[in-house]
């Protein structure tokens, strides 16, 4: 289990499908200032930044590992603990880990991540509230996705999220988010994580 300072386990649930497993960790106010500040500092560098039209969010920051920043350790540490312990797994292999950073109209089509087994998500900051930018599964392969008629996705669904919050899913589930209407900016963090490593290279195009 994934565990904080303490050393105590924290508790793993699923949510929606006994694919989706969710944390949440209790500590950010003693971390996530300096994480954000890092994201938004490392946004305007370009070793690590790519920039979109906002339909993948307005930015991407990568390397979450080579941020030079003790909170990303921290974090990305969580995110590894999070894979090996849940799945059971011997190692995680970090294929790619990103920050989002969503600014007001940006928005995600729904997709799904390559190569890995699993994706993870971590709420670091939701930006204003009642602002969309909701984080919902759109996947026919989950029952919770097609309460109507099993195959059927009628309607996108997502937990309830928190800053704080980690999530684990399989890679090739698909999701979305909603477009985002605040002025702050709302931002993620995202790790494909398989139990090897996995040739080729993780960037997308
Ligand atoms: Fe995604």
């Amino acid at each position: 289990m994934p565990s904080g300072e303490s050393g105590h386990a924290l508790k793993v649930e699923s949510w929606g499908d006994p694919s989706i497993l969710v944390t949440e960790f209790p500590d950010i106010e003693d971390f996530h200032g300096q994480l954000i500040e890092t994201v938004l500092r490392l946004e305007q560098d370009p070793e690590f930044t790519r920039h979109f039209d906002g339909h993948v969010g307005e930015s991407k920051v990568y390397h979450v590992e080579r941020w030079d920043c003790p909170a990303a350790r921290l974090i990305d540490a969580r995110a590894k603990a999070l894979f090996t312990s849940a799945l059971k797994k011997e190692n995680a292999v970090v294929d790619l880990s990103w920050a989002s950073v969503y600014r007001a109209g940006n928005y995600c089509l729904p997709h799904s991540h390559f190569r890995s087994a699993a994706s993870l998500v971590y709420f670091l900051d939701l930006g204003d509230e009642e602002a969309g930018g909701r984080f919902l599964f759109t996947d026919p392969r989950l029952k919770i996705c097609c309460r109507h008629e099993p195959g059927r996705m009628t309607y996108p669904v997502g937990p309830q999220v928190r800053p704080g919050i980690l999530m684990m899913f399989p890679a090739q589930c698909v999701h979305m988010v909603t477009p985002y209407h605040g002025t702050r900016p709302r931002i993620t963090m995202s790790w494909n994580i398989d139990d090897k490593a996995l040739p080729g290279n993780p960037l997308p195009n």
